[in-house]
């Protein structure tokens, strides 16, 4: 048995795009599928220089024995997957669940006014709307839109069938889990649960099928909209920390605050994590950028990451200390046989 959940810790844009592309070579996953939102996310993958943002496909465009696919509980905005199916040149290896609901352009005018804009501070993707009309059953699916017709598929029978067969699955995750509609800081959050739990049932993967969820925390905290963020630093203090980041998707200056142990704590409980991975090392710590041996980490980062276990009680089995896929330490055989 052999699937993975990967979720992010805090806000989201903890650098889950660059775990899962990292996964994805190193683990050849014969399958990820995304769970999640839909296209207000934003993932990053940097490879041999080149930098590729991911708003629908999973990360692990890389590897190309990977399928991706699209669970039944994500949103899909047809323009923006078909621009991405184009571009990356995928288009052999892509199943959209036929029942995922569908963004339209009246959804994305909905989100970009009113409440929605000014008080939550949303990506104005149209997931929110999107969400609401697919919760009172007025939603187009996968399945009406002519142009996603080749893709469509079962993806939930598709997904248990290579389980079944022993293969490697990775489930991707969006956002954060302090962005979930439940656990997240209500009403500054998205638009559905974004825990592990979550994930699954996105996917159509029961609970019992799940052998690792690895929650993704940044070696700081930020957040982009509306909402309370504990510790946030003044745009000075950020710009002098060098934390400074722009969103993916809109543009906007996210807000940054020191790494907090205690909604670490709640994102290990929420999620039932594993293990964890801890991105932008080398943003903290810049004599750790492009370590790829533990050993060669620098004092204080060594002793940063051993605070996150002692006060986790989970283990940090991969450290991201660069955009690109191979500036990774990979801790997992510490933790023996998989
Ligand atoms: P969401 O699903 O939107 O939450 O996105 P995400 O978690 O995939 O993160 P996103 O790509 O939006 O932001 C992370 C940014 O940090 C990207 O620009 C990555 O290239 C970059 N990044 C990821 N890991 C590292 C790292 O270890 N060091 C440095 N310097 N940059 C990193
Ligand atoms: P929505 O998901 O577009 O409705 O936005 C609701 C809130 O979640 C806003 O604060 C957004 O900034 C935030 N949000 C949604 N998706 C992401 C993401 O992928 N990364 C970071 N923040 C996000
Ligand atoms: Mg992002």
């Amino acid at each position: 048995m052999s699937v993975t959940v990967l979720v992010g810790g805090f806000f989201g844009d903890e650098g889950k795009g660059k775990v899962i592309s990292y996964l994805a070579m190193k683990d050849d996953p014969a399958v990820t599928v995304r769970g999640g939102v839909g296209p207000n996310a934003g993932h990053t993958v940097v490879y041999k220089g080149r930098s590729y943002k991911l708003r629908m496909l999973p990360s692990a465009i890389l590897n190309e024995q990977t399928k991706l696919m699209i669970g039944a509980g994500v949103l899909v905005n047809p323009k923006v997957l078909l621009d991405e199916i184009k571009v990356f040149d995928v288009d052999q290896r892509v199943i959209v669940d036929s029942q995922c609901s569908i963004i339209e352009d009246i959804h994305i005018e909905r989100d970009k006014k009113g409440h929605l804009k000014e008080k939550i501070g949303t990506t104005g993707s149209g997931t929110g709307p999107a969400n609401s009309d697919r919760v009172l059953r007025s939603a187009k699916v996968a399945r009406d839109i002519p142009s996603l017709k080749k893709y469509v598929g079962d993806v939930a029978f598709e997904v248990n069938r290579f389980l079944e067969g022993g293969s490697k699955i990775l489930l991707e995750g969006t956002q954060g889990t302090f962005l979930s509609l439940y656990y997240g800081t209500y009403p500054f959050v998205t638009s559905k649960d974004t825990t592990a739990s979550a994930i699954c049932s996105d996917v159509g993967i029961g609970p019992k099928k799940v052998k690792d969820v690895l929650v993704v925390f940044k070696s700081y905290v930020t957040r982009v909209g509306g909402g309370d963020l504990p510790g946030e630093l003044s745009e000075e203090d950020t710009n002098k920390r060098g934390w400074a980041e722009i969103a993916t998707v809109t543009g906007r200056a996210r807000r940054a605050a020191p790494f907090n142990f205690d909604l670490a704590k709640r994102a290990v409980m929420l999620n039932s994590a594993t293990q964890i991975a801890l991105t932008k090392l080398d943003v903290v710590f810049p004599s750790s950028h492009g370590i790829s041996r533990f050993e060669d980490l620098p004092s204080k980062a060594k002793k940063f990451i051993k605070d996150i276990e002692d006060s986790l009680g989970v283990p940090v089995s991969i450290i991201s200390t660069g955009p690109e896929v191979f500036d990774t330490i990979d801790r997992r055989e510490r933790l023996g046989p998989t």
